[in-house]
């Protein structure tokens, strides 16, 4: 599988080409960006690894090289200031998506490239990515809540002592300041968390502010997010390349799941080697039901302004 990263001179997209380097599973990374300089330069850098890491063909290049790409991931974006919302960014980078979009047109791709963005505001721009593109909806995704389920599940470990991986909690909706905790299914050892010792109403508020503030949080302390946001690019790749199946939180257009449509945002997804494979529409808490459409609203009235 060949990857092509879009905005893969910053720090986001050469994070996710180190993660996509190190599990070894795709078999060409292209790094693209605006600063050539900074493109050939991460290249190099993971090329610099690839005797130790593994044999996979990495190198600097532009669309018209990216042509036969089987993901396109798009990176690239300005950063949020730690005081903006991710709706904020909309403008400064709306009319940079939409000159991405049209390079990627210009250039060709194959019929059954996928396209997986990344950048802010990601469910905006996955929506704008679908309603431009000529391909079909089930091949455009966005990273949606992938990252923040990745930090609400390490976060709760983290204050209950337990491994990682034995946290199962999701966050679905928007991938910004409407996102919804989804407390109803969430588990520790596969036990109810609502149960669990140490879990509190105080305990899951807090838990769920941090995660919601994590971005912010990681632009104020060291200017912008990049191994959790590699690492959750990487394991969504991974599940289209391997046909995994898993359901996954990233956004795409929904087509009723809650009753919800012509929209994109995450609910629990299969992502599998045609992308978008399906909706799973778990039983939610009235409130959490009502957070996802709280979510959709939101969205839809700002990508109205975009149009
Ligand atoms: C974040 O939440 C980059 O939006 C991403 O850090």
């Amino acid at each position: 599988m060949k990857v092509t990263i879009i905005g893969g001179g910053g720090r986001v997209g050469s994070n996710a080409a180190f993660a996509l380097q190190c599990a070894g599973l795709v078999s060409e990374i292209q790094i693209l960006d605006a600063n050539q300089d900074m493109a050939e330069g991460e290249a190099l850098d993971l090329l610099h690894g690839a005797s130790v890491l593994g044999d996979q063909r990495i190198y600097a290049g532009d669309y018209d090289r990216a042509k036969d790409t089987n993901v396109f991931v798009i990176t690239a974006g300005l950063r949020r200031k730690p005081d903006e919302s991710r709706l904020d960014l909309i403008n400064r980078n709306v009319s940079l998506f939409k000159t991405i979009l049209q390079s990627i047109q210009s250039a060709g791709y194959k019929k059954c490239a996928q396209f997986f963005v990344v950048s802010n505001p990601v469910d905006i721009l996955t929506h704008l990515a679908a309603s431009t593109l000529d391909v079909d909806p089930s091949q455009v995704y966005g990273l949606g809540t992938m990252l923040d389920t990745a930090r609400f599940r390490s976060l709760i470990a983290d204050e209950l002592k337990l491994p990682t991986s034995q946290v199962k909690a999701l966050i679905l909706g928007e991938h910004g300041d409407t996102m919804v905790p989804i407390w109803s299914s969430a588990t520790a050892a596969g036990l109810p968390l609502k149960g669990y010792p140490g879990v509190s109403p105080n305990f899951e508020n807090a838990t769920f502010k941090r995660t919601q503030g994590s971005g912010a949080e990681v632009i104020r302390r060291k200017g912008g997010a990049g191994w959790a946001v590699g690492a959750t690019i990487a394991e969504t790749v991974h599940s289209v390349l391997l046909d995994k199946k898993q359901v996954l939180p990233v956004s795409s257009v929904q087509k009723g799941c809650y009753g919800i449509r012509d929209i994109s945002l995450s609910v629990p997804t299969i992502v599998g080697k045609g992308g978008i494979e399906g909706h799973i529409e778990i039983e939610l808490w009235p409130k959490e039901r009502q957070g996802l459409v709280n979510s959709a609203n939101t969205l839809k009235e700002t990508f109205a302004k975009v149009i």
